[in-house]
């Protein structure tokens, strides 16, 4: 039976920073942020936006009557959770209309949450046919104005719908795993912005990235020139490039050529968008199902998983005939055409914004925020959702 990914949704909030700008304001070179780092946009969320909202905007997206009444499992990849104790799966749950009798879990690892939460519908499933999983990998990356970080920000949300016989992608059943201790990125509990050892957490990810891949090549006897694209965690556009390099040349040249071409189509979203963490993988892939030239069924992706900490997965599958059927490209690419540019100026001020920590009220302007699903407000140390 196969087992994998039948549909994705992606929800991004309506604000964002032109990058261009964002190197003049920080007297820094545009080629820093535009090829040096290689991003483009920066999306930015409202306070009307967190992890819950974006997860159930993408959610929303998808599911239909007949997958609300099948999912009995949703499993929420974060790591800009907004509770303690309940998880923002629970939420998702509610907001997108599920049957009750499901279980719902939120899970951590930094970015590498979502890509946990798709092994462990693959296990569910293989026991339940019948089941439907509900996978989503939201967050809002911050690491504070003028930090070394700042040009990797970013907020959105994918939500995956995982099934037997999938419609876009059937999933491998060989992984390659690398787990280790340490300190390339965290963020303390008491922090909303991250800590990093940037050039650190570099290097780690492409000794992630060579050790799981040369792993996976000796688990299945697969090589790069049965790979149509590679998918990477993309913190910022570059990084991928910078793994990719690490090992392009084991293909063939006529490989490598359309292996580069299949890169490029897979940063189309994440070059406008900016680290998602959990969903920026998957954010990667739907960039290139959605932007990049038609596949061939059976084509093989492979898909890198990075989450600081760290744990590293590389895992493939192949695509199903008539995938493109059931991409949203359109609607995704008007989602992100209709977003409104913020000047400096308010991007700080939003940036700044937080919500109140001494148990007062707040009634946030949700006219202003033109998503399905938002925070409303906040009363009696409960966070208010509603879904307009
Ligand atoms: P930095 O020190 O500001 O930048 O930090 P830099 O000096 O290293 O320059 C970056 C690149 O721009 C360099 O290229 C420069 O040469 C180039 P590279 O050597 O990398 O190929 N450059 C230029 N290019 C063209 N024109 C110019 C120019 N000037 C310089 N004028 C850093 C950069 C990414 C480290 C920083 O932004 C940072 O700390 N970001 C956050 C950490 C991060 O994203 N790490 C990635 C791996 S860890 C990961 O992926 C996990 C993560 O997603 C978290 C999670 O798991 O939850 C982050």
């Amino acid at each position: 039976m196969e087992i994998g990914i039948d549909k994705i949704g992606f929800y991004t909030p309506h604000f964002y920073v032109d990058m261009e700008k964002l190197a003049h304001a920080r007297d820094t070179d545009p080629g820093k942020y535009l090829v040096g780092i290689g991003q483009e946009k920066m999306a930015v969320a409202p306070t009307t936006q967190d992890s819950v909202t974006m997860a159930a905007n993408a959610a929303l997206e998808i599911l239909d009557d007949e997958d609300k009444q099948a999912v009995d499992m949703v499993l929420f990849g974060t790591e800009t959770g907004v509770d303690h104790s309940k998880s923002g799966a629970v939420w998702v749950h509610h907001l997108a209309g599920i049957q009750p009798r499901a279980r719902a879990v939120e899970l951590k690892q930094a970015c590498y949450g979502a890509t946990a939460a798709i092994q462990l519908a693959m296990g569910h499933i293989a026991l339940n046919p019948e089941s439907k999983v509900l996978v989503l990998g939201s967050d809002i990356a911050k690491y504070g104005l003028r930090s070394g970080g700042e040009p990797t920000q970013g907020a959105g949300a994918v939500a995956l719908l995982i099934s037997a016989n999938p419609r876009i992608l059937a999933l491998d059943k060989e992984q390659a795993l690398l787990t280790e201790d340490i300190m390339d990125f965290w963020r303390p509990i008491h922090s909303d912005k991250a800590f990093v050892d940037g050039k650190f957490s570099n290097e780690s990810y492409i000794k992630f990235f060579t050790t799981v891949w040369n792993e996976y090549k000796e688990k299945t006897g697969r090589t790069l020139d049965d790979m149509a694209a590679i998918c990477f965690h993309l913190p910022y556009t570059k990084m991928g490039r910078k793994a990719f390099r690490a090992i392009i040349d084991e293909a063939s040249e006529e490989v490598q050529e359309s292996l580069k071409q299949r890169y490029e189509e897979s940063i189309a979203y994440n070059k406008v968008v900016g680290n998602i963490y959990t969903g920026s993988l998957y954010l990667s892939l739907l960039s290139l199902l959605e932007q990049g030239e038609e596949l061939t069924e059976g084509a093989r992706i492979g898909l890198f998983s990075y989450g600081s900490g760290a744990v590293g997965e590389f895992f493939s599958g192949t695509l199903k005939a008539g995938y493109q059927q059931y991409m949203l490209g359109e609607k995704h690419q008007e989602m992100l055409d209709n977003r409104k540019e913020l000047s400096i100026e308010e991007y700080e001020d939003i940036f700044e914004q937080s919500l109140p920590t001494d148990g007062s009220a707040i009634e946030l302007e949700v006219e202003k925020d033109p998503a399905p699903v938002v925070l409303a407000g906040v009363r009696d140390e409960i966070r208010e959702y509603i879904n307009k």
